[in-house]
């Protein structure tokens, strides 16, 4: 029983990192752009109207405030990470090192939610604003090749029925990724201009539509918001952390930049870098966008019952076309059409290099480990990616598991947080070009905050994440502990000679 909490060497990283065949193309900049990338995408333009109405009311700008904070020690802890372990497979890397096998199986397993249920629903909400761009432009697509077959056959109708351009997004998104990370990496720096600048051009022009009465009272008293017959609390201090929950997606996919590690051409002083730039940027794009919408609009008229029952939906675009501004909604639907390919691109290209890192380990089939020569990337194992991923966002309701992308993010938080300390405490030597001030601090916060965050999500979302690791543990045991390299000797003299000092009990902090 105790093998399962073998851990990995640092030799056996170094060994991998030698023999990678991925190509280091990656510089400070473009790291940066690809947590940008994957960070601003429909979050923004699309739950602020939710945690303004049911969280926090004006004070959302201090829930993105709080998400940020949630981010940002583990943002450091992965940062430190990243500077010893130069390597893809991010969280699940970084704990197969520090904490033990299953523990980083599971991390790894639970990354699944994260990048490829992700991809999911973002393929899914493109499908949904290139539609609306469609309609700009006088097309209509039918019913039919825009729903999934539940959600079609739930509303009365009967046939076939599919998510089509969510289908097809996934496939361009694989073939733009095939090509070799270069050409990802600046079609991303090009869509990340693009939206970026939209973020600024909300952010600028939303300005002269501020009513600052609308910001009174900036944290509105504690109340209970009834709908349909089910209550529930809203505002007061609580709403505003209730807000950093329902807002969190906004933030999912910095982390994204430490699975490019083994593509940095600097990783260890890079990757750090970016992963904090891009979440700094964003965090202050975001809360300039909250207060600017709640300056715009007063919460209240959010409310799905009241007089704009659509608000809601589209809140920023709304904003804006309330204030008499409609030309600004197309920019929006046109910038968030064109930004979430990037979050779709740079979330792909992380779960693919997550099942190469975890392929190589043997926890997963070795197809997921070869890598082309030419290309330097792993083709058969996107391909795989996209098929499922291309399939699964086209027939199911995945709109209705979104949620679960937050629970996969916030464990992993969680789990790095913990691992980072754990590897202080066990190699305090080990060279570090980033190190967390405050460690022990800044690594209880963080887990105290993303936890809370878990705590706050909803039961569903609990319920089915908790079924999905346990999935994985079943797995573990029926495949991944049998074929690990680990396990059986695969990393040869230089596991058995390190093995010993670190097979000693772990979590005496
Ligand atoms: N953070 C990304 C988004 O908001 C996933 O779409």
């Amino acid at each position: 029983m105790s093998k399962i909490w073998v851990k990995k060497p640092m030799s056996a990283y170094e060994a991998d990192i030698k023999k990678s065949q991925l190509k280091r193309v990656l510089g400070k900049w473009s790291l940066t752009a690809i947590g940008i990338g994957a960070i601003i995408g429909g979050g923004i333009f699309v739950l602020t109207g939710t945690g303004a109405y049911y969280n926090a009311g004006p004070a959302l700008a201090l829930s993105f405030v709080i998400a940020g904070i949630a981010c940002v020690f583990a943002a450091l802890c992965y940062a430190e990470f990243a500077s010893i372990l130069p390597v893809e497979g991010s969280a699940y890397a970084y704990a197969y090192g520090t904490v033990g096998e299953i523990f980083a199986w599971i991390i790894g397993w639970g990354l699944i939610l994260e990048y490829a249920m992700g991809s999911m629903t973002v393929a899914v909400s493109w499908s949904g604003y290139f539609s609306k761009l469609l309609k700009m432009f006088g097309l209509h697509l039918p019913t039919w090749l825009t729903t999934d077959p539940q959600t079609y056959w739930a509303a009365g109708n009967e046939g076939f029925s599919m998510n089509l351009p969510a289908f097809l997004i996934v496939l361009f998104v694989i073939s733009i990724l095939l090509r070799g990370t270069k050409g990802a990496a600046k079609a991303n720096n090009f869509i990340v201009l693009l939206k970026v600048s939209a973020i600024i051009f909300v952010i600028i022009a939303g300005a002269f539509f501020i009513n600052t009465e609308n910001w009174v009272p900036f944290i509105p008293e504690a109340t209970t918001i009834t709908e349909n017959g089910v209550s529930h609390s809203a505002y007061g201090v609580a709403g505003v952390v209730a807000g950093a929950s329902a807002i969190f997606f906004a933030y999912v996919g910095f982390d994204a930049v430490s699975t490019q590690a083994g593509e940095a051409i600097n990783p260890k002083k890079d990757v750090p870098f970016a992963i904090i730039a891009s979440l700094i940027i964003c965090t202050l794009l975001y809360i300039l966008v909250s207060l600017v919408l709640t300056g715009m609009m007063h919460y209240t008229d959010f409310n799905p019952l009241g007089k704009y029952p659509d608000a809601i939906k589209a809140p920023v675009a709304y904003a804006f076309d309330i204030a008499g501004q409609a030309w600004a909604g197309y920019i929006i639907t046109i910038a968030a059409t064109v930004g979430l390919i990037s979050v779709l691109m740079v979330m792909i290209m992380g779960q693919s290099r997550i099942f190469l890192g975890m392929s190589k380990d043997g926890l997963i089939p070795s197809t997921f480990a070869k890598v082309n020569p030419e290309t330097g990337v792993p083709t058969k194992n996107l391909i795989i990616l996209g098929i499922v991923i291309s399939i699964v966002a086209s027939l199911t309701p995945i709109n209705d598991l979104a949620h679960m992308t937050s629970f996969g993010t916030l464990f992993a938080f969680t789990m790095v947080c913990v691992a980072v300390w754990v590897l202080r405490v066990k190699e305090p030597n080990l060279q570090r070009n980033f190190k967390v001030p405050a460690l022990p601090v800044i690594a209880c916060l963080g887990i105290t905050i993303n936890v809370y965050l878990i705590i706050n999500l909803s039961k569903e979302a609990q319920m089915y994440s908790l079924a999905w690791l346990a999935i994985g543990f079943v797995i573990y045991f029926l495949y991944s502990k049998k074929h690990s390299k680990l396990q059986n000797g695969g990393y040869g003299e230089t596991f058995k000679a390190e093995q010993e000092p670190l097979e000693k009990p772990d979590l005496d902090l």
